[in-house]
């Protein structure tokens, strides 16, 4: 089921979203249990990272016991190169908190064999003890991480083709559509399906019509996002922006 939280703006809603991170992760640390935290990367979450940093610089926030699982990574790049999420997260979070760093996963985008180290990413997901809270952006597909159409519940961690528009939409990014890798490494469906909570963060007009999409339509592989429906505990965390081609409630 999913629950709407529409807020006055970005920044309340991310607000909300980092302090309810932080009660989990203090929560947990009280109980003497990490925190298994699912992350996205993109432009959505950037304002979610510089709030729990300013937690963690302000109001003491740890994450001493906190574990990170990434979403997803582009195949080809390697944590050096500056458009890899794993130098994303580096910037926006990790290097700005006390996290362990073997602490923190992100696919491996240089993978050999990449459903061997997809195969190990689930199982390192299970060892953790599984996800407690997974951060999710939504792309103007029904993509959730890089899970494009046609894409369901059964799908695990693989690699997977980019649709077009995602490449475009991320063209910036690289300042050239040549440069978008094609591939992907990215948690299934399934696998996010299997968090104990999901939170699904969008912001501005252009998410409007995929959020509708997403939260109304019957669950199909033709909008992955759809099958969140599903899940018990999803939260849909919006501005009015993005919330505006909802029917009335
Ligand atoms: C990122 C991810 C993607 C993005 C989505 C939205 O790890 O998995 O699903 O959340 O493409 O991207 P932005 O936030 O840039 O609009």
């Amino acid at each position: 089921m999913i629950r709407l939280r529409v807020h006055p703006d970005r920044a309340a809603a991310v607000t909300a979203v980092a302090a309810d991170i932080a009660g989990l992760i203090r929560d947990r640390a009280r109980a003497g249990r990490r925190a298994v935290l699912g992350l996205a990367t993109g432009s959505t979450p950037i304002p979610l990272y510089a709030e729990l940093v300013r937690l963690h610089r302000e109001e003491g926030l740890s994450f001493r016991h906190v574990t990170t699982f990434n979403l997803d990574e582009y195949s080809g790049l390697g944590p050096g190169h500056d458009q890899s999420y794993r130098w994303f997260m580096q910037r926006q979070l990790f290097d700005h908190v006390d996290i362990p760093p073997a602490e923190t996963h992100v696919p491996d985008g240089l993978a050999p064999d990449p459903a061997a180290a997809s195969a190990a990413y689930e199982r390192a997901i299970l060892a953790a003890g599984g996800i407690d809270l997974q951060v999710l952006g939504i792309g103007r597909t029904g993509h959730i991480g890089f899970n494009e159409p046609p894409a369901g519940p059964a799908t695990r961690t693989r690699q997977v083709h980019l649709d077009e528009l995602t490449r475009r939409d991320n063209a910036a990014f690289f300042g050239d559509i040549a440069k978008v890798p094609r591939h992907a490494v990215t948690m299934g469906v399934g696998t996010i399906l299997d968090c104990r909570r999901v939170v699904l963060l969008a912001w501005g007009e252009g998410k409007a019509d995929i959020v509708r999409r997403a939260a109304e339509d019957t669950p199909s592989d033709d909008c992955p996002a759809s099958w969140l429906q599903r899940h018990p505990a999803c939260d849909f965390v919006l501005d009015p922006a993005a919330a505006a081609k909802l029917s009335p409630r």
